[in-house]
């Protein structure tokens, strides 16, 4: 009894220091030690110019995005201003067309045309430093308005929102999230749905350290610049020094730079779900410095473009995995593509040029990949995360689940005190027995205790 009281008051400690500081779980990847509005009480604005302030003021948040917050025509609209019929409009309605932004030249000679278009998506709120942006359940959507994090702003968490309604007509019409000059930034479990220009851009100022996971890229829109219903504009790498970890993610119904990187970054991309692109996945331009592995390809007409001036990928294969598993020293998973185009890259240098600081990295076999992926992209997903991620990533006896089946990698002698397991809170049955270890028990579950020799809890 003693011991349930204790449980119980730990578990009840848990749960109100979850509701406190609203994220869950931490950052990991390059984005390992990013806070956001860290201890700070957690609370939800009351409406967009309350959110507005508190994205944008010095003080460290945690912002609860419990409801839609909709800014459309809270800046009011142009009517009937310039527009430019771009060459990859031979659609007509269902194409989009370009507003021809006083800051750009990209119109050029393309024949002219007026629109009508919201003010409000142009250009997003500038989120300050420090702070978490927190969805609720799956009730966090800001519509049309993105999140620019620039000129120096760190440590910022956004997690479980949908972004959405950014002048999808239009090119230019605004970018979802925007760094530009950041350092530690982490993007977990977003959605971005119909945005008129990039779900992501990073550029040109350095970005630093940068994790996005388990987010959804949903490029079903009526308004497409490929003509065919799919967004273009979804993933854009033009950053500095930029170290990203993309993972867990799903880019599905997308046309191009998916994600297209350039200059001098190193992007880690692992165990994402590509379905149903009609045009390319990547493009790797110079300076970059790609790692692509246990990723999932699905209808998906070219995963890797032919770049005029290309940079540096390693995209593991089957026969190439050992050469990535001996250079990082770790397990490296092969990429698998259906009904797709060829993938092919293996410059090694990225292996031996392969920066520190990215934590936490767990790489799963391809093949554990769609469904995880599916079941955690996006809002709304959270509580699903935590616990599929505990039930894939180990067998009963603490081995971590990846390339080459349970029990593939051994794990680390464990220091001090192990916990406790039973099957139960386990929640996997073991296949096999390792040497080394307590013999199975006959019982699937409740079978008393042994030693759990990883930090599980
Ligand atoms: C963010 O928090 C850190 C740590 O508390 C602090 O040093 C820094 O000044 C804060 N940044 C801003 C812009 O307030
Ligand atoms: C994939 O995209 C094509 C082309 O836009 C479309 O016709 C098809 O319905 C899509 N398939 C699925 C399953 O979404």
């Amino acid at each position: 009894m003693a011991l349930q009281r204790t449980l119980l008051a730990a578990i009840a400690l848990l749960g109100a220091t979850a509701q406190a500081t609203g994220v869950s779980g931490t950052a990991f990847g390059f984005a390992t030690g990013t806070t956001g509005g860290g201890n700070a009480a957690a609370a939800a604005p009351s409406d967009i110019t309350q959110l507005t302030e508190w994205l944008t003021d010095s003080t460290p948040r945690v912002i609860l995005i419990d409801k839609e917050f909709n800014y459309l025509n809270s800046q009011g609209k142009c009517t009937d201003c310039k527009c430019c019929i771009p060459s990859s409009n031979s659609c007509g309605s269902s194409g989009q067309n370009a507003i021809d932004l006083d800051s750009s030249s990209w119109c050029g000679s393309y024949p002219t045309t007026t629109c009508t278009y919201d003010k409000a998506a142009i250009d997003g709120i500038n989120v300050a430093s420090n702070k978490s942006i927190v969805g609720v359940g799956s009730a966090g959507v800001i519509r049309g308005k993105g999140l620019r994090l620039v000129n120096g702003v760190s440590n910022v968490i956004i997690q479980n929102i949908h972004i959405t309604e950014l002048n999808p007509q239009y090119i230019w019409g605004g970018d979802a999230i925007t760094l530009d000059g950041t350092d530690q930034v982490w993007i977990d479990h977003v959605k971005i749905s119909l945005i008129g220009r990039q779900m992501f851009v990073a550029g040109y100022e350095a970005s630093g350290r940068v994790t996005i996971s388990n987010s959804e890229f949903d490029g079903q829109t009526s308004w497409s610049a490929s003509c065919d219903g799919h967004h273009y504009w979804t993933v854009l790498g033009y950053g500095k020094n930029d170290k990203v970890t993309f993972t867990g993610n799903y880019i599905h119904h997308t046309s191009g730079r998916s994600p297209k990187l350039e200059f001098n970054s190193y992007w880690h991309v692992y165990n994402n779900f590509w379905f149903n692109n009609t045009g390319h996945a990547f493009d790797i331009g110079e300076g970059t410095n790609a790692l692509i592995e246990g990723n999932v390809f699905q209808q998906v007409k070219t995963p890797f473009l032919a770049d005029s001036s290309p940079g540096k990928t390693f995209a593991v294969t089957a026969s190439d995995k050992s050469t990535c598993d001996s250079a990082l020293g770790r397990t490296c998973a092969a990429n698998t593509l259906t009904s797709s185009g060829t993938l092919s890259a293996s410059d090694e240098s990225v292996l031996s040029s392969w920066p520190s600081g990215e934590s936490g990295i767990d790489v799963l076999d391809a093949g554990r990949v769609k469904s995880s992926v599916l079941s955690n992209a996006g809002v709304g997903k959270l509580s699903s995360a935590t616990s599929s991620k505990k039930a894939r990533q180990f067998d009963g006896w603490g081995h971590a689940l990846s390339s080459a089946g349970p029990g593939a990698t051994p794990c680390a002698t464990p220091s001090g005190a192990a916990p406790k397991w039973t099957w139960k809170t386990i929640g996997v049955k073991p296949t096999h027995q390792p040497s080394g270890f307590p013999p199975l028990p006959k019982e699937s579950h409740g079978a008393g205790s042994g030693s759990f020799p990883f930090g599980f809890f």
